[in-house]
């Protein structure tokens, strides 16, 4: 028949966090038992796939803006198909499809699964929709498809969904109930890579600390074990984890790091507010006291941590005094690094339906642009700290500012850039901090490898 069916080829973008990146492995997967070829180049594909987030307003823009670029590329090759999948997908359902007539495929995060076989019914002329949370998929017997830059770090998926309900928050609704994967699962795809030679794996989830398996006869086993067990599969294998609930992260995952040199002294705990009443409005279910607590227990645990976070400005019925206590927070605490977002409402959370979204614009952008401006102060004077320091640094590359340059991140998640010399990538090195700016540690190789 026409060019378009013998050659499947696979077009896909992906916006939102690390789970979305994930989620494109597992998708990549399917569609190549397919008989479908990735293509890095849009005017080639005969599908195009579109990842999406929806966490706030302006995610969701621009993935109406790329759906323009995408609708002009199916007027230009006419059998072009267009799907759009994720978080978006799940929470616009069939809506999408009335809204950008150019999207043939809807497909939310619980449903890759059927993305096959939907393709197919798009082929045949109709549309293709599911959107179907679930309480049990995981993915887990699916081995991604990596896509990262290189062949050194990789994310493993260790659960879904959530069940927190902060008040804010689309994720709950777009990602269902939270569940966790079956960890031989997990230990198989760590040891597959470990054998290919990656170096660094980090295991995500949007509630780490709530990971759980349950065995039928009535056992279950926590993230600390799962951390201890992930750790002991390679001590040269650097592991990483994201993200810890402030609520949930206990003791005993401290404990379990500081007995593992091989994972990684890096916790990243989102805050959100340093103010407990606004915190209580978020249903963050926890306060400053209890916050500033976990922090101090990590001090104590992993003494050369680096702990970074997000932060949201002007959520409903913040004011100045709330505030001034979460910028207060931020220098009690020394992030090393912070996300920062100005509150956006979504709609069908608990805040769109119950709170009033009381904080004017301008307040919002004056009161983010103080915590980005002390977040800035506090990087500097944290990466100064480390001027001086030798630290083990897994190069993954060359620097972005220069080919002459590697670049690599320590154990503590900060980035190190050093003059190449004749190292690989993949390899560890110890390098001695010479430089700092708020973003980046410079220094030179103190060792040969
Ligand atoms: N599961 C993680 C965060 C997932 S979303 C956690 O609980 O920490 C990533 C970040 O986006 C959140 O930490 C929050 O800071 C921000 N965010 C979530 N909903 C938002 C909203 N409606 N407006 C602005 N920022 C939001
Ligand atoms: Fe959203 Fe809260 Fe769940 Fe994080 S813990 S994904 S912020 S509901
Ligand atoms: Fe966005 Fe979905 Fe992640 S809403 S932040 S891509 S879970």
């Amino acid at each position: 028949m026409s060019e378009m069916t013998d050659r499947k080829k696979l077009y896909i973008e992906t916006y939102g966090c690390q789970m979305n990146v994930a989620d494109s492995e597992v998708v990549i997967s399917l569609m190549q038992e397919q008989g479908y070829e990735v293509t890095e180049r849009m005017e080639e594909a005969s599908l195009i796939l579109v990842n999406t987030c929806s966490i706030r307003e302006n995610a969701e823009q621009r993935i109406w803006g790329r759906l323009d670029v995408f609708r002009q590329q199916k007027e230009k090759r006419p059998g072009t198909r267009i799907g759009v999948i994720g978080c978006m997908a799940e929470r616009l359902k069939e809506d999408l499809l009335k809204r950008e007539k150019a999207v043939d495929l809807v497909v939310g995060p619980d449903a890759y699964r059927a993305l096959p076989g939907l393709v197919e019914q798009v082929e045949s002329g109709q549309n293709g929709v599911n959107t179907i949370l679930s309480r049990e998929e995981t993915y887990g017997d699916i081995m991604p498809v990596r896509t990262g830059a290189n062949n050194i770090s990789a994310f493993i998926s260790i659960m879904r969904g959530c069940n927190n309900m902060c008040t804010y928050c689309i994720v709950p609704y777009v990602r269902g109930r939270e569940r966790s994967r079956d960890p031989q699962t997990i230990f198989r795809e760590v040891e597959t890579l470990a054998q290919a030679g990656y170096r660094e794996v980090t295991l995500i989830g949007q509630n780490v600390d709530s990971y759980r398996w349950r065995t039928n006869d009535g056992r279950s086993y926590p993230f600390a074990w799962l951390l201890e067990q992930v750790a002991q599969i390679d001590s040269r294998l650097r592991i990483r984890f994201s993200t810890s609930h402030p609520k949930d992260l206990s003791d005993r995952v401290l404990e379990v790091m500081a007995r593992y040199p091989n994972i990684c002294r890096h916790i990243h705990l989102p805050v959100q507010s340093g103010s407990t009443k606004v915190l209580k409005a978020m249903n963050r279910g926890y306060t400053r006291e209890w916050y500033l607590n976990r922090i101090d227990a990590i001090r104590s645990h992993l003494p050369d941590a680096q702990i970074t976070t997000d932060i949201m400005a002007g959520f409903c019925s913040e004011n100045e005094d709330d505030h001034r206590q979460t910028l207060s927070l931020m220098e009690y605490v020394e992030y090393d690094f912070a996300y920062m977002f100005k509150y956006s409402e979504r709609p069908g959370t608990r805040a769109a339906r119950k709170m009033e979204d009381d904080v004017p614009e301008q307040t919002k952008k004056k009161r983010l642009q103080e915590i980005i401006d002390l977040q800035n102060k506090i990087s500097a004077a944290v990466k100064q700290k480390a001027v001086g320091k030798t630290f083990e640094v897994l190069v993954e590359g060359s620097s972005k500012k220069s080919s002459q340059q590697l670049s690599g991140r320590n154990s503590q998640n900060q980035v190190v850039v050093f003059p190449k010399g004749n190292q690989q990538v993949g390899d560890f090195v110890q390098v001695r901090i010479d430089q700092a700016t708020p973003g980046t540690l410079i220094g030179n190789q103190v060792e040969s490898k």
